[in-house]
C-alpha cells in the first residue's frame, strides 16, 4: 500500500482501530512496513521501529525511518519512530517507554522484526540439522524468538492491567513443517508459535489475545533481492500458485488486531495460498 494524504481520510473516528496504538517491530521496511500502513489505514496510531535509522534503506524501499514516519504523518497517522535492537532487553525497555510517552499505552503489538540472518549479518551457511555454526543458531534464535519474547514481556503486562490488547507474532510456514535447510530459522519460528500459545494462556483471563501469522514466501524487497525467484511465481493473477503480496500478509494481521477476532487467541494462521495443506 502506498500511503497518501487521503489514506486515512477524514472519518478516522469510525475506523475499527481508532484509538489504538500499534507498535510494529521491523516496520521500517518489508512486511512490517506494509502491516504498519494497513493498521494505520484502519485508524491506529503507529509506532514505527527498526534496528537503526538507516535499516529501511537497505533494499531501496525508503531512505530512513524518519522519512517513513513523515510519509505516514502525511497520510494522517499519529506516529512515533524508535530504533533499537530487539535482542537487547535494555533497548527494548527504552523503546517501549519512549513510544508510550509519545503515543500512550500500546494496545496492538506486532512482532514482525526477524529473519534468517546469521552472526555475520548474512544468511547462515551451512544451515542444515547436522551442519550449522553455533553462533548462527544463537543469532537467529535471538533475532526471532528472543526478540519476540522481550517485546512481549515489555508490553503485555500493561495490556493485562488495562484488560485490552492484541499481540500478533510473525512466524513462517517453516515453523510448521520439517525443513532440511534454514534450520535455526525453522526452529526459531516454530518456537515463536509455541511461545504464542503459552502467552495466550497467561493473557486469557485479562482478555488480551495473542496469535500467530505464518507467511509463505512474500514479495518484499529483501526477499526479491536475496534469492533466485521463479518468474512464474512472481506474476499476479487469480492463481494461488504464486508468492504472496505483502498486503496479503498485512490483511491477516489486521484481522487479529481488530474486533472481528475478539474471541480468537492462541491460534496460527498460515498465509501460503494453500501451498502446504496439513493438519495443525
Ligand atoms: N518475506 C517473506 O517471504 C517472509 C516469509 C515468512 C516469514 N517472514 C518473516 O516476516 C518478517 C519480515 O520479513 P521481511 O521479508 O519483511 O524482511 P525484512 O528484512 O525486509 O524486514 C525485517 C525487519 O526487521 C528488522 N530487524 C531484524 N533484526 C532486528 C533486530 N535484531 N532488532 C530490530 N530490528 C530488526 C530489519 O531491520 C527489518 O526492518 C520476518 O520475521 C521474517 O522472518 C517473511
Amino acid at each position: 500500500m502506498v500511503v497518501t494524504p487521503s489514506s486515512r481520510g477524514t472519518h478516522g473516528s469510525s475506523l475499527p482501530l481508532h484509538g489504538q496504538v500499534a507498535f510494529v517491530t521491523g516496520s521500517g521496511r518489508g512486511l512490517g512496513r506494509t502491516i504498519a500502513e494497513k493498521l494505520m489505514s484502519l485508524g491506529a496510531d503507529i509506532v514505527l521501529h527498526d534496528i537503526s535509522e538507516e535499516a529501511p534503506a537497505r533494499f531501496g524501499e525508503v531512505e530512513s525511518l524518519s522519512a517513513l514516519a513523515k510519509l505516514l504523518k502525511a497520510g494522517g497517522a499519529n506516529t512515533a519512530a524508535v530504533t533499537g535492537d530487539i535482542t537487547d532487553s535494555a533497548a527494548v525497555e527504552r523503546m517501549v517507554m519512549a513510544a508510550q510517552e509519545q503515543l500512550g499505552p500500546v494496545s496492538v503489538l506486532v512482532n514482525c522484526a526477524g529473519g534468517d540472518i546469521g552472526a555475520d549479518g548474512n544468511k547462515p551457511n551451512p544451515s542444515t540439522p547436522t551442519n550449522f555454526k553455533l553462533e548462527d543458531v544463537h543469532a537467529v534464535l535471538n533475532r526471532n524468538l528472543i526478540g519476540t519474547m522481550l517485546m512481549s514481556r515489555a508490553i503485555a503486562p500493561g495490556m493485562m492491567k488495562r484488560e485490552a490488547g492484541s499481540i500478533i507474532n510473525v512466524a513462517s510456514i517453516l515453523a510448521h513443517q520439517g525443513s532440511a535447510i534454514e534450520i535455526g530459522y525453522a526452529c526459531a519460528k516454530a518456537a515463536i508459535a509455541h511461545y504464542t500459545r503459552c502467552l495466550a494462556l497467561e493473557l486469557r483471563t485479562s482478555g488480551v489475545r495473542a496469535n500467530v501469522v505464518s507467511p509463505g514466501p512474500a514479495k518484499t524487497a529483501r526477499f526479491l533481492a536475496t534469492r533466485t525467484t521463479d518468474p512464474a511465481m512472481l506474476e499476479d493473477g487469480p492463481s494461488l500458485q504464486r508468492y504472496a503480496a505483502p498486503a496479503e500478509i498485512a490483511d491477516a494481521v489486521s484481522f487479529f488486531a481488530g474486533p472481528d477476532s475478539r474471541y480468537v487467541s492462541g491460534q496460527v494462521m498460515r498465509i501460503d495460498g494453500a501451498a502446504g495443506l496439513y493438519a495443525a
